[in-house]
């Protein structure tokens, strides 16, 4: 797995170039990684109405869905703090229903080989998935 984790958050790091992050200037790139290989990635897109502001996690989830990908191994997060950025509350939840086994890998921008890794289930426990 250490290949793909240090690929992955390397696609992470370059998606983060294309942030478009001109409220926050905070930075954020994914890449997700299917089963048969293929990376998505993406970055954090920000509007004037803050609220519309999309994490890079969910913009590279929704490309990579509508682009037909399924069945996610892995997704990488990068930006320029401390140990990694954290998903929100938000992307946890979609990624509980869209990349349920997937690991999750973080890293600082400043500091690439260093790398957390988390399981999608771990980081939202007792999510919700199924409208009764
Ligand atoms: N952000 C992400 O893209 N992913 C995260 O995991 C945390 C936050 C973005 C949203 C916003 O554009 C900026 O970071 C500041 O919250």
């Amino acid at each position: 797995m250490t290949p793909l984790k240090n690929q992955l958050i390397r696609a992470a790091a370059k998606a983060r170039q294309f942030s478009v992050s001109p409220y926050s200037k905070f930075k954020v790139g994914a890449a997700l990684i299917t089963n048969s290989g293929e990376i998505i990635s993406g970055a954090n897109v920000e509007s004037a109405s803050y609220g519309l502001t999309c994490c890079a996690e969910r913009v590279a989830l929704f490309k990579a869905l509508t682009g037909g990908k399924r069945n996610f191994r892995a997704i990488a997060i990068v930006a320029r703090c401390e140990g990694g950025p954290m998903p929100c509350g938000a992307c946890r939840q979609l990624l509980s229903e869209y990349a349920p086994l997937a690991q999750v890998f973080v890293a600082d921008s400043d500091h690439l080989k260093r790398i957390r890794e988390f399981g999608v289930s771990k980081l939202l426990p007792f999510a919700f998935l199924d409208v009764p």
